[in-house]
């Protein structure tokens, strides 16, 4: 091997590259990288030995130490279940009755439920429960199904003209439409509408409204048309509306019929989780003006 020329300066030797008069030295890599490099090494070879790493034929390294990153999620979800059970026990194991008087939940849960509102209801019954046109308030105190814990309970589970067997079934037909009655008596019958919520109306056009609404209306909404809490016909005289209440809203529902669909939860809220709602909808009910 030749005899490499050597920097005159430090005695270092060149590597024989040269830029413009200026002469590369070849110093050694400095020792402190060269241990990191080293440690790094044996660190990894470690790695491989104690922890999952090369893919073999059918299956992979699984390392010394068996560890598997699945197993350990899989642990910390069952664990956040089981917690969640415990957390929730008292609503998997009572039945509403007994729930709906226990007044010490509302403080615990109450925050922890409206999530779970937020989540499911909210996008229909709008957040602050009060509802939008085509979905009733849960908050006013008026029920079409009647406000006891039970009944709600039923409602949420099945829902309302849904396709589950148990639905509750709500049908306000298209009088109008279906020709069952005339275009004429439409508009009386909608006058008598307004005067049970004493609202402006014509009284010549509201007293025959009245005969109309005896002879296909009452059997549903009842002779005053207070509603019944049988087959979810609304107090038509309460001033709480789900399609609105003005002449033309009015109009519209008993020419066009109206059908809401409330889905059905069963099956996608575990029962514990029904109960909640429930007894959610029951605590802002009772603190509504009605
Ligand atoms: C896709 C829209 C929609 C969603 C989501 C929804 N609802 Fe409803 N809900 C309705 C409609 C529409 C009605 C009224 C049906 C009717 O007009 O007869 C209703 C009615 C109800 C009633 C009956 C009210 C009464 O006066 O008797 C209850 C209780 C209720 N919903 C609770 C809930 C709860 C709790 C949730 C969340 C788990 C929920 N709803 C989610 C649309 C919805
Ligand atoms: C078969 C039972 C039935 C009969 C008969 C019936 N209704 Fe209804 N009506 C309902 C139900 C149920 C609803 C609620 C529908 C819904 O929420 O989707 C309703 C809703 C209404 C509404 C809308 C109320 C609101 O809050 O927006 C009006 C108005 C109304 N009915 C008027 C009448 C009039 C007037 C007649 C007679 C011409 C009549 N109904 C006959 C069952 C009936």
């Amino acid at each position: 091997m030749a005899v490499r020329e050597k920097d005159p300066v430090s005695g270092t030797e060149l590597t024989g590259h040269e830029w413009d008069g200026i002469k590369e030295m070849d110093s050694p890599v400095p020792w402190a990288s060269r241990w990191a490099l080293w440690i790094s090494i044996a660190v990894s070879v470690l790695y491989w030995i104690l922890y999952p790493s090369f893919p073999l034929v059918s299956e992979y390294a699984r390392g010394v130490l068996g560890y598997s990153s699945r197993a350990e999620v899989t642990a910390a979800v069952t664990a956040a279940d089981a917690g969640r059970k415990q957390a929730f026990a008292p609503f998997a194991s009572e039945d509403i009755e007994a729930l709906a008087a226990d007044t010490s939940l509302e403080a615990r849960y109450g925050a922890s439920i409206a999530k779970l509102y937020a989540d499911n209801c909210a996008a229909c019954h709008t957040e602050n429960l009060k509802g939008q046109p085509g979905f009733p308030s849960l908050a006013d105190g008026h029920w079409l199904w009647s406000g006891t814990p039970e009944e709600i309970e039923y409602t949420i589970r099945y829902g309302i003209n849904t396709l589950h067997d148990e639905t509750r079934i709500a049908q306000m037909l298209a009088f109008g439409a279906d020709g069952m009655i005339e275009k004429p008596q439409v508009k009386e019958v909608t006058e008598f509408v307004l005067s049970l919520s004493g609202q402006d109306h014509d009284a010549v056009a509201a007293e025959a409204g009245r005969v109309v609404f005896e002879e296909n209306c009452a059997s549903c909404h009842g002779d005053d048309g207070r509603g019944g809490y049988e087959n979810g016909a609304p107090d038509l005289g309460d001033g709480h509306w789900i399609y609105g209440g003005s002449r033309e809203d009015i109009y519209q529902s008993v020419y066009y019929g109206r059908q809401g669909v409330m889905p059905a939860w069963e099956g996608r809220l575990s029962d514990a989780q029904i109960r909640m709602l429930t007894l959610y909808l029951l605590w802002n009910a009772e603190d509504a003006p009605s």
